[in-house]
C-alpha cells in the first residue's frame, strides 16, 4: 500500500502543472484554493487511523477512507474532461484526461491491494487461513464472526 500511495503522490505532483498548464491554454491565470471536500475526507481518514490502531481492520478501512478520495478526485477530473472537451479546448482536455486516468488507476490499486490482503484481515483477523477448527470455534460464538470487524463499511 505503502508504494502505491507514493507513487501516486507523485503523479499528483505532476497534475498540479498539468492544471496550470490547462488554465494557460484557455487564457486563464491559476490560483489555489483549498478544497474543504478534500480536507473533510482527509480528516476522516485520520479519525479512521486513531479508530482502527492496533485492529486487522486498519488497512481496509484506511484504503476505503484513500479511495472516497480517488473518487471524488475521478468526478473531479471527469466532469473538467467533459467540459473541456465540450468546449472545443482540447490541449485542456487532453491534459485532464491524462490526471483522469491516473486517479482511476490509483483507485484500481487501491481495489487490487485490498482484495489482495487487507479485506480478508479485516473480515478474519490477522489469521489469512483459519483453521477449521478456528472457524467452527467462531461459527459457535457468533453466527456472524465478520460483522464487529467489518461494521467499518457501514458506518460511514
Ligand atoms: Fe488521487
Amino acid at each position: 500500500m505503502q508504494a502505491a500511495l507514493q507513487k501516486h503522490l507523485k503523479e499528483t505532483q505532476g497534475q498540479i502543472t498539468n492544471l496550470e498548464k490547462v488554465f494557460k491554454s484557455i487564457g486563464e491565470k491559476a490560483k489555489a484554493k483549498k478544497c474543504e471536500a478534500t480536507v473533510g475526507l482527509l480528516e476522516e481518514g485520520d479519525e479512521i487511523a486513531k479508530e482502527f490502531k492496533g485492529s486487522p481492520a486498519i488497512n481496509a478501512a484506511l484504503i476505503a477512507a484513500g479511495q472516497k478520495v480517488e473518487h471524488y478526485e475521478i468526478a473531479s477530473h471527469g466532469c473538467l474532461h467533459e467540459w473541456a472537451g465540450l468546449l472545443g479546448h482540447q490541449e485542456a482536455a487532453e491534459l485532464l484526461k491524462e490526471n483522469l486516468d491516473q486517479e482511476k488507476a490509483a483507485d484500481e490499486a487501491l481495489t487490487e491491494i485490498a482484495r489482495s490482503e487487507d479485506n480478508k484481515k479485516a473480515r478474519d483477523g490477522e489469521s489469512e487461513t483459519p483453521s477449521d477448527d478456528n472457524l467452527k470455534s467462531s461459527q459457535t460464538r457468533n453466527s456472524r464472526p465478520s460483522a464487529k470487524r467489518l461494521q467499518f463499511a457501514t458506518r460511514r
